[in-house]
């Protein structure tokens, strides 16, 4: 396709204006107009003195020790020894790597321990060598939540229903403060992203589908984590911040995580650069490229609006960091080698196990020519630029070790308040504020789960596998309304499953989706729990004995929850709260008479669907018809109430399962079962069900293969992310000949997972890198799993599935 913005691709200093007739001829769907983009400047980066001591450094150091500093590597990979070899300029702490020789659920000594045994290497004199500080980023996006410990803040989507940047900043600081007492300088928010299609997994990054409330917030946290521009440092406990994801990672076709924008250039500025300017505008350190494309090009190839618009129209001096592996799907590229990223603006390239290929590659590229001298300057620059100014070379770091500010107490209130201040009152028939004399059954499997509260990019990747003693000081809704209810005279029981003894005044029900990031959040329907409804069952059971029921939904989005709001008399949306479950309480519990102590204050900062098929529904566009339109919100002075609503969720449930290929005992759609009349299949009862699992019997001397088919799936990004199958199964009859696996056009010799019989029930996991690297088409998956041999060979299996948990993956040989 033809790029539009020829005009922007140009060096920054040079910007130029194109002509009318080069606009016109770019592309019909662009508007490329340089007055289009807003100007923007840089606050507090460049002065004399910062970019004369840069440019001593520079005139001593190598190419070597230069393109060590556009590389970054993940400390899953990378040893503190390795800096030796390797003079990188950065490490990062990914979303599922834990800390040197420790969990990766760890409190913050084996953080703070881990970033000083790789700055104690990054830190030695040795002769010969320019002595240049290491940057060390993670992804504290809502609080430093990779921390067992620290404060954990609701995710964007509730900080957007706050409407509130003065309490932002405060967020910003805490999270700052309890980012560098562990070590580390860089954390990779704000996330700026402006959603579209709330199908996205990563919806809840993102403070409102509205670019206003995102710009209002964008300096505000930069402010927060980075100080006031220019005069934050280290030192004083700030970090450097991260604008993500540079541009347009929320209005992607479908909804699809890394998917394409193919929006016309005038949106791509009025809606997803929304927050840039004023990003820019209070200092932001660095900037992070997208995964995704615009109108079909990746954004981490795309010069004209890295360099153009971003470093050139807008004024950017900081640096631009890529994304996890994101420069390898530029065309042409890998994930060690990519000089078109580099060429294209990307400064920093996060290379979590591909960095001693992409340092080696790079050096001879630059000597080739490949890569200009000059633009390996100007990324060096800025990243020394930002590594003085967030005094990285001035003197250790005091805040590093100052453990106790990790989950103090002061941080915590600003998590409840914000808590309280993010809770968006949908429904309300007069049961809210619950009376503090009551008694309350606080029921639902989530309501005592502060993993479940916290989400995705909490203490793992996923946010999955979390229990309540991972977060030491944090408190459970129910622990909290339990608390509020005791301080007013009246009681709370808990009962996940909702049964009682003694009939409660009011139910209150906690339940939501589970946790999840990125791709794997992806879904096809805004249906909350298809198919199977089991909150919807609960709230049923308390209405049917009459007792008044209040929901609390914990959701990274709005979902179509129609009959779950018909089945209550109150219901809020808690978003994510995180770890800071008392400011739930502090809102829905009243004083003993049942008068409110707080009032409700969260607007929704994105349309609640009327259908599951509301997809993009946004303000402005033709057809708006939510439930609940943007800035919707309930309080008790004002009052309002909702009356019945339609249960016809508009969109067939079976479009929602995109990654389950075989449990309880089926296969869910729209998977379906390529069976062969010479494997006998029948069910058998797996560990916990009865019929839970198929077991398959190859015949004697038969060769068959059956499996799962799919209509053509697209698990490149899967595999990108080290998502793997997961097979839960038994042999009862170990094969007599090789048994071939199949995903996608690879059949793996599997044998080894399949060769001795016996009773347990085994669970494996094969990373689906494992596929792709025996040249797997990973784009194009129409056979997700599929087992062949010549018989004898019996197999049960109870659970076909992707997962996201590398832990003791293994690729068969
Ligand atoms: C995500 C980023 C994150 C990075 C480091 C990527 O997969 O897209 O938002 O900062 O990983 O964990
Ligand atoms: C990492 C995350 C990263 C993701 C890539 C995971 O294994 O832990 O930090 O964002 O892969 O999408």
């Amino acid at each position: 396709m033809v790029r539009n913005l020829k005009w922007l691709a140009v060096s920054a200093g040079a910007l130029a204006l194109a002509t009318a007739a080069e606009t016109q001829t770019a592309d019909t769907r662009g508007v490329a107009h340089p007055n289009l983009w807003p100007s923007a400047k840089s606050q507090g980066l460049v002065d004399p003195k910062t970019e004369a001591f840069v440019s001593q450094l520079m005139a001593k150091m190598t190419l070597e020790e230069k393109v060590g500093q556009m590389v970054q590597a993940d400390i899953s990979t990378i040893r503190p020894d390795d800096l030796r070899t390797y003079p990188l300029g950065s490490i990062l702490a990914g979303g599922s790597s834990p800390p040197l020789g420790a969990p990766d659920r760890s409190p913050a000594a084996a953080w703070l321990a881990t970033a000083r045994a790789f700055n104690a290497v990054a830190d030695e004199k040795r002769p010969g060598r320019t002595n240049i500080p290491l940057i060390f980023g993670i992804d504290a996006v809502h609080g430093n939540s990779n921390i067992v410990g620290a404060t954990v803040f609701p995710h964007n989507i509730g900080l957007g229903a706050m409407r509130d940047p003065a309490l932002m900043v405060k967020i910003g600081r805490a999270t700052a403060t309890e980012t560098a007492a562990a070590g580390i300088d860089w954390a990779f928010g704000p996330t700026l992203t402006v959603p579209q299609d709330e199908r996205w997994g990563r919806a809840y990054e993102g403070y409102s589908e509205d670019p206003k409330v995102v710009a209002s917030y964008a300096g505000a946290m930069v402010e927060g984590l980075q100080g006031p521009a220019g005069k934050g440092t280290i030192q004083q406990g700030y970090v450097a911040a991260s604008a993500k994801h540079f541009l347009g990672d929320g209005g992607t076709t479908g909804g699809i995580d890394q998917g394409d924008a193919d929006i016309p250039e005038s949106d791509l500025i009025r809606i997803h650069n929304a927050g840039y300017p004023p990003a820019i505008n209070a200092g932001v350190m660095t900037v992070m490229a997208s995964f995704s494309s615009w109108q079909g090009e990746k954004m981490h190839g795309n010069k004209s609006l890295l360099t153009g618009a971003l470093k050139g129209r807008m004024g950017f001096d900081g640096f631009i960091v890529g994304d996890w592996n994101a420069h390898a799907q530029v065309p042409g590229c890998n994930k060690g080698d990519c000089p078109t990223a580099f060429n294209a603006g990307l400064d920093m390239a996060m290379a979590p196990d591909g960095w001693r290929e992409l340092f080696h590659n790079t050096v001879a590229e630059v000597k080739a020519g490949k890569i200009p001298m000059a633009r390996v300057d100007d990324a060096v620059r800025r990243i020394l630029r930002v590594k003085v100014k967030l005094g990285l070379f001035d003197a250790a770091r005091p805040y590093a070790g100052k453990l106790e500010l990790v989950g103090a107490p002061e941080h915590r209130a600003i998590a409840r308040q914000a808590v309280a201040e993010s809770l968006v009152l949908l429904k309300n028939n007069g049961v809210l504020p619950l009376k503090g004399s009551a008694h309350i059954l606080v029921a639902g499997a989530d309501a005592d789960d502060i993993g479940q509260q916290s989400g995705g990019w909490t203490l793992s990747w996923q946010g999955d596998g979390n229990t309540n003693a991972d977060f030491p000081g944090g408190t459970s809704i129910y622990a909290g309304i339990a608390a509020a209810m005791k301080a007013a005279g009246g009681s709370a029981t808990l009962s996940a499953d909702g049964s009682y003894t003694t009939k409660p005044d009011v139910a209150v029900v906690v339940f939501g989706e589970q946790p999840y990031a990125e791709m794997r959040g992806d879904i096809r329907t805004l249906e909350f729990q298809p198919g199977d409804k089991q909150a919807l069952a609960l709230l049923k059971k308390f209405k049917a004995a009459g007792i008044p029921v209040v929901s609390i939904f914990l959701s990274g989005r709005p979902l179509w929850v129609n009959p779950e709001l018909n089945a209550s008399d109150a219901f809020v949306a808690a978003w994510l709260p995180g770890t800071e479950g008392a400011g739930i309480a502090d809102v829905i519990v009243g004083d003993a008479a049942g008068k409110p102590r707080k009032d409700f204050r969260g607007m929704l900062s994105f349309s609640w669907p009327k259908t599951a098929g509301q997809f993009t529904l946004n303000p402005g566009e033709k057809d708006y018809d939510p439930l609940f339109p943007l800035g919707y919100g309930l309080t008790y002075a004002r009052g309002g109430t909702v009356g019945q609503l339609s249960e016809v969720a508009g969109v067939d449930a079976s479009l929602a399962n995109t990654s389950v290929f075989f449990t309880k005992g089926s296969v869910p759609a729209p998977f379906t079962f390529n069976g062969d009349p010479k494997v006998e299949v029948k069910p058998v009862d797996s560990a916990t069900m009865q019929e839970g699992a198929a077991q398959l019997s190859w015949a004697n001397g038969q060769q068959a293969t059956i499996g799962i088919g799919a209509a053509k799936m697209n698990l490149a990004r899967e595999t990108n992310a080290d998502i793997q199958l997961q097979i839960t199964y038994r042999v009862d009859r170990a094969p007599t000949a090789p048994v071939k696996l199949t995903l996608s056009n690879v059949s793996l010799d599997a044998s080894q997972l399949f060769n001795k019989a016996g009773p347990e029930w085994r669970t494996v996991k094969i990373p689906l890198t494992c596929f792709r690297d025996h040249g797997g088409d990973m784009a194009n998956v129409t056979t997700p799993f599929a087992l062949g041999t010549t018989g004898p060979f019996t197999v049960s299996i109870a659970d076909l599935r992707l997962a996201a948990d590398p832990a003791g993956s293994i690729c068969p040989k």
